[in-house]
């Protein structure tokens, strides 16, 4: 088969289309032809050489979500079987033309959605899903301030919020994102190059963020929670290191917490799975989530894709189709 391979660490010009071994389904494992391969910001840090995937998933293969069919199934496989159209969470190896996958990661395409758009839910929905929802426990009336409202997580976290009853907050980098995010079900953006976030929504007040920047946003994001608020870390763009006043953590009865989905346990993951096709599937169907593909590259221009993403000028998910999908 052809995969998209990190030929060394480097710019996005060290991705190549090449020869790569077919992988074999395990007993509990789906194989899935891909059609189509959505980008996360990890790929890009995989590529550089800054960003090891976990143990059992290629090093030199990025890819965290793809979609596809079904075209072989592992002895103990009870939930799929060949023919079937999947998308599927997996730790790496997505940018080929084959994935074998554990049958608990998979999803079905949800009806009326393209097998392209597809590939751009998994990771997305999962990660949004495990840190606003769950760890960040946000209630339908609660307020949720999105940093990065406009990147495939904030284009998720926006509808998924919205849809189950919260007022959103975004900080995007120009008007034309901001606007896209108020059409998306979002309340309110802050242009983070013209205006300070916590000028703006202090007077708001805000009970869950998710925040990707770090840095310099810590303590602003301390400052506008309302007491009984929770802070829920997924990156750290602009700095891991911050200060905490504690005394604040206090008298507003703060959480602060964080996850990385990649390396958890398959359980987990199944686990995630199983609540997201009940609680966030259905929002396909009456039409309050769609998905958000802003431009989608074939396999060979991979590079391309990731120079995309660099830029930062895309509005949502950066997609690779397979061109020899049949
Ligand atoms: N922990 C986990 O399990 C997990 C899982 C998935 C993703 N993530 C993280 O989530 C983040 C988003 O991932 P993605 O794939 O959706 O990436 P993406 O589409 O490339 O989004 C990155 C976003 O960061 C925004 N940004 C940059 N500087 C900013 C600032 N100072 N203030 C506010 N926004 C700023 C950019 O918006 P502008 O262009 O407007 O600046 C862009 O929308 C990444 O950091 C990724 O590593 C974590």
């Amino acid at each position: 088969m052809k995969a998209v391979l990190i030929t060394q660490p480097g710019a996005p010009e060290v991705l190549k289309l090449q020869e790569y071994a077919e992988p074999k389904p395990g007993d509990d494992e789906v194989l899935i032809k891909v059609k189509a391969a959505g980008l996360n910001r990890a790929d890009v840090a995989q590529r550089q050489g800054n960003y090891p995937p976990p143990p059992g998933a290629p090093v030199d293969v990025p890819g965290m979500e793809v979609s596809g069919v079904v075209t072989e199934c592992g002895i103990a496989v009870t939930m799929w079987k060949p023919g079937d159209e999947v998308c599927a969470l997996i730790a790496g190896g997505g940018y080929a033309e084959y994935v074998a996958v554990k049958e608990g990661q998979c999803l079905p395409v949800p009806g009326g959605i393209s097998l392209a758009d597809a590939a751009g839910l998994p990771e997305t929905i999962f990660t949004v899903w495990s840190n606003v929802f769950q760890r960040g426990s946000l209630q339908p009336g609660e307020n949720l301030l999105v940093h990065g409202g406009s990147s495939g997580i904030g284009i998720t976290a926006i509808q998924l919020a919205h849809a189950f009853g919260s007022r959103v907050f975004v900080t995007v980098g120009s008007e034309d994102k901001g606007k896209a995010c108020l059409e998306l079900g979002a309340n309110k953006y802050i242009n983070y190059r013209t205006q300070d976030f916590e000028q703006e929504l202090k007077s708001e007040g805000v009970d869950v963020i998710l925040d990707m920047i770090g840095g310099a946003y810590f303590s602003k994001n301390i400052n506008i929670l309302n007491p009984g608020g929770r802070l829920v870390y997924i990156n750290f763009m602009k700095g891991k290191m911050a200060e905490l006043d504690l005394a604040k953590l206090m008298q507003k009865r703060l959480l602060v917490t964080g996850s990385t989905l990649r390396g958890r346990e398959y359980g987990y993951k199944k686990a995630l799975a199983e609540e997201i096709l009940l609680r966030v599937w259905p929002l396909f169907e009456s039409g309050e989530f769609k998905p958000v593909t802003y431009k989608t590259f074939s396999f060979n221009e991979a590079a391309e894709a990731h120079m995309l993403m660099e830029s930062s000028d895309h509005i949502g998910k950066i997609i690779l189709v397979n061109e020899n999908f049949r």
